[in-house]
């Protein structure tokens, strides 16, 4: 959450800055803001809102600022401090001389606050952030070097920051560090760039070196100095990221999202490729290193995740049991890092996420690590400061997504979770030759089912408009589809705010049942398999109840057109398989319904893509 970048170099800044900044919109909208050298002096621009405000800022600017070739940009996602232009950033000392972004949250800034307030200094700002401006102020005033002054202001700070700074006196210099957040540093001809992330730099350069933490460099265009915290100097670990500059086009659609979601049957062609190459041979996954013996060794596999990849993971908990016959548990990040787990050495943690940059996932992975555990990552960005901590890895190949609600990404996640499964059910030998085969034909069918959902979405753009006005949404399910309510219920409460729920419909009649009347929509995920009868009684019940029923269904049992006021309709596919092809409509119903709601379906009010506070 939030994200910053930093320019010194030949080119004009405010262009480079506030390019990086749309780059690294998707971490939050909140607000924005540039400080720029001008001169002798740094001019700080800032913008409540979107990005496109603060270029409205700079518009009558545009001259002036054309020669300033140093400065820092920053993009908020409201922790401390409501969004508005006085708590965005770049903050500044009191005699705003210094100027500074900031990336985390700063947990000891009260006790650090008022002890500056003491000392003199003006707080203009209810962020965590300000106290960073004034305390690195405050040892550059005892030290007269900037580099000097922010590692010896680190030192103070307690929490979670990437910082990028600047001071008056330096011509064309940025100071940047970092603590549990990330931060890179781009290498170009006679320029460098620090951002939060590649896509702010990527266009400008591929050479990058990624910080540690506690690191401290300091770029002017003709060098960079890494040093680290005891200030010492320490040797620079460059390296060629394997990035192409891309074009984040919508080729067309009207949203990202929408584009994500058709995006899907490649994106599952994508991560088969090398690995799954025909159903009778085994599956290939070369950065996974778990044996027979270190199965074996395994008494349990505890999955970590937040949000959609949380999803994922109950998912790949039916899947792993299934398959393996592997004791699996799976828990939010946030929940595992303040209690006691029973995490040991004969445990496989495994870490599921899109950014592979969500703080919570990150500290339960690290702790998870520290009791001897093995982290198996599934990531969609292997370059992420999860993935370096994975001992295997099982990257997704989504390709960027833009969108903050998150549809290829979870497609991918379901996939990687099916090749682990079966993978480790093939190491274990827990299941048969000829059923893994089957399983494997019917894996690499999925792709051209889900085209033919794509193909024909009339019939969901329909009923979007039919349930678009409504307040609240039931979704229910059972067995491996129950992740599947929650994140169809997920999709339509990030972008459209409807209140919808997921529920495990044998859960119904133990309270939610209460809530339903004609008012109330309940969608009902009916896949044939096991549960499929017992779905279809707990659907009974709710019609009884009156509430306006609605079947996803891959069944042409006549009975449900009575039961049903609205059927969805997918194509035929093994229980096993079904959380993929249900989805697909779940996130276009999200989709049309927000559409039609006329919401911001890219960028939902109050969220971001990457959580990178606790
Ligand atoms: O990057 P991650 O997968 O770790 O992110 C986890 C959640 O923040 C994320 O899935 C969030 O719930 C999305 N907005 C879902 O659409």
């Amino acid at each position: 959450m939030c994200g910053i970048v930093g320019y010194t170099g030949g080119k004009s800044v405010v262009d480079i800055l506030i390019d990086g900044l749309r780059q690294l919109e998707y971490r939050g909208y909140d607000s924005s803001g540039v400080a720029v050298k001008c001169g002798e002096d740094i001019k700080v621009y800032k913008a409540e809102g979107k990005l496109e405000n603060l270029c409205k800022v700079l518009s009558p600017y545009k001259d002036e600022l054309k020669t300033a070739t140093c400065g820092i940009g920053h993009i908020r996602w409201a922790t401390h401090g409501a969004p508005t232009v006085l708590n965005a950033h770049p903050h500044t000392c009191t005699c705003g001389r210094l100027a500074l972004v900031h990336n985390g949250i700063i947990e000891n800034y009260k006790e650090i606050r008022e002890k500056l307030e003491k000392e003199g200094c003006t707080f203009r700002s209810q962020t965590d952030t300000e106290v960073a401006a004034h305390l690195v102020a405050k040892k550059y005033a005892q030290t007269k070097d900037l580099t000097e002054a922010v590692r010896l202001a680190t030192k103070e700070l307690e929490g979670a920051y990437a910082l990028c700074v600047m001071h008056n006196d330096y011509k064309n210099t940025i100071v940047a560090t970092k603590r549990n957040a990330p931060l890179l540093v781009g290498v170009g001809d006679g320029e460098f760039f620090a951002a939060s992330d590649v896509p702010a730099i990527i266009k400008y350069t591929n050479r990058a070196m990624y910080l540690n933490d506690n690191e401290i460099v300091t770029l002017t265009p003709e060098k960079m100095v890494l040093i680290n915290s005891d200030g010492k100097e320490i040797p620079q670990k460059i390296e060629t990221l394997p990035w192409e500059p891309v074009a984040l086009s919508k080729r067309g659609y009207k949203h990202f999202m929408l584009k994500e979601i058709h995006e899907q049957p490649d994106v599952i062609r994508n991560i088969l490729v090398g690995k799954l190459h025909a159903p009778d041979e085994p599956i290939v996954l070369n950065e996974v290193k778990l044996n027979k013996d270190t199965l074996k060794n395994l008494n349990r596999i505890q999955i970590i995740a937040c949000g959609t990849s949380l999803h994922a993971a109950m998912v790949g908990k039916y899947l792993i049991e299934n398959f393996c016959g592997i004791a699996v548990d799976v828990e939010a990040s946030s929940e595992y890092i303040y209690r006691k787990t029973v995490t040991d050495s004969h445990t496989l943690v495994i870490g599921v996420s899109q950014s592979g940059e969500t703080a919570d996932t990150l500290t339960a992975i690290r702790q998870a690590k520290e009791k001897g555990s093995h982290a198996l990552i599934i990531t969609n960005r292997p370059d992420s400061a999860m993935a370096r901590l994975a001992d295997s890895l099982i990257p997704v190949n989504a390709g960027i997504e833009v969108s903050v609600a998150a549809t290829k990404s979870y497609t991918a996640q379901l996939m990687a979770f099916y090749l682990l499964a079966l993978y480790m059910a093939e190491v274990k030998n827990s299941v048969d030759k000829s059923t893994l085969t089957s399983l494997k034909s019917e894996l690499m069918l999925l792709p051209q089912k889900v085209e033919r959902i794509l193909a024909h979405t009339e019939n969901i753009q329909k009923c979007a408009r039919a349930y678009a006005s409504t307040k609240d949404f039931i979704y229910i399910a059972r067995g491996i589809n129950f992740p599947t309510a929650l994140e169809g219920a997920l999709k339509l409460k990030e972008i459209s705010y409807i209140n919808a729920t997921g529920y495990p419909a044998g859960e119904l009649k133990h309270g939610p049942i209460a809530m339903l009347d004609e008012t109330m929509p309940v969608l009902s995920i009916l896949m044939r398999g096991c549960v499929y009868e017992k779905l279809l009684s707990n659907s009974e019940e709710a019609k009884a109840r009156n509430a306006r029923m609605i079947a996803l269904t891959n069944s042409d049992d006549e009975k449900l057109d009575d039961l049903f006021d609205y059927i969805i309709r997918v194509p035929e596919v093994q229980e096993l398989f079904s959380p993929v092809i249900a989805m697909v409509p779940l996130q276009l119903l999200a989709y049309y319904i927000a559409e039609f709601l006329g919401k911001d379906v890219d960028q939902p009010r109050n969220l971001a893509k990457s959580v990178t506070v606790e």
